[in-house]
């Protein structure tokens, strides 16, 4: 069966409205489309829970700042829906800005703490404009999963949090990061690289991957494995945004790994992209437990 492209939030409702008279269940998976097998990745665990699975892609202007790559994200529709029909995905959400947010839209969410840690800090903005979007989201659809990556750990924590505090039920289900055979992490922004540039990025993985070998060998000293991760970063060329060791359950920061749960992530540019990435680091763990 083809997929069915919905372009009003009053269409999607229809449909919503249609499975629940076939008592039919239904998982989400938000993205900015540019899709590649990380986000694929989400849709095959979405197929494997629910009857029918709904993509949205919708570059969503709120969570770009004004200085940010809103103009330069990379959009392709038409790709995109064809790998969602080769995937097995029933229906594409995209709609147009206007109908997101048509004029007179003033209601957003924001999650107090962790929208101004980590990548808050530098992206001020960024949290509440994915917040919003995806309770609008959660709220229209009504899925009884949604799947995201933890590759945007973060984002992932922060859905998690709005779900709860805003009672929206909705099953939120991590997936570990997907990435290229050097390590990479794939991203839509990979695409903006120049060969060069995609070599550098090269960077974040690699010096993730040898903070959780560290860790492993018993380096436990979260202050350390920061400075030998922003070493290798330097060296490269990334100009870091951050490097920071936190417990993923309050992204507080940790100051020795002991317990499992420390996780490091990093931000940082590449020529004027920005890409982010982040492992668990689990002193007991295995080493290509990443995330
Ligand atoms: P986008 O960057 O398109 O990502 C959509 C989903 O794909 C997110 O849950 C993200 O974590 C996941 N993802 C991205 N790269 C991945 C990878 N390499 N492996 C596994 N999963 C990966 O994140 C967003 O869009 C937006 O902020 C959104 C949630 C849609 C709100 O606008």
């Amino acid at each position: 069966m083809s997929v069915l492209l919905l372009k009003t939030a009053s269409q999607v409702r229809t449909q919503v409205a249609l499975l629940a008279t076939q008592a039919r269940s239904l998982a989400l998976v938000p993205t900015m489309g540019c899709l590649h097998p990380g986000h694929m990745a989400l849709v095959k665990a979405a197929r494997e829970k629910a009857q029918v699975v709904a993509l949205s892609i919708f570059v969503n202007p709120l969570q770009f700042g004004p200085k940010e790559d809103f103009g330069r994200y990379p959009r392709r529709l038409k790709e995109d829906l064809k790998a969602c029909e080769e995937a097995g995905v029933d229906w594409v959400y995209a709609p147009p800005e206007e109908e997101v947010y048509p004029p007179g839209f003033q209601t957003q969410v924001y999650c107090e703490r962790w929208s101004r840690l980590l990548c808050g800090k530098t992206r001020p903005h960024h949290f509440q404009g994915v917040a919003t979007v995806v309770c609008k989201l959660f709220a229209l659809f009504r899925p009884r999963w949604a799947v995201f990556g933890e590759k945007d750990f973060q984002q992932l924590c922060l859905v998690r949090a709005l779900n709860r505090d805003l009672d929206l039920g909705v099953e939120v289900v991590g997936l570990p990061t997907l990435r290229e055979e050097d390590g990479l992490a794939l991203s839509s922004r990979n695409v903006l690289l120049s060969a060069a540039e995609r070599q550098q990025a090269t960077a974040l993985s690699r010096a993730l991957f040898c903070a959780q070998r560290r860790c492993l060998q018993g380096e436990h000293s979260a202050w350390v494995l920061t400075e030998e991760a922003k070493h290798c970063l330097l060296q490269a060329g990334v100009r870091i945004d951050y490097v920071e060791v936190v417990d993923e359950a309050t992204l507080q920061p940790v100051a020795r790994i002991g317990a499992p749960g420390a996780r490091m992530l990093v931000a940082g540019f590449v020529g004027s992209t920005r890409l982010i990435d982040n492992i668990l680091l689990s002193p007991g763990g295995q080493i290509g437990d990443a995330a």
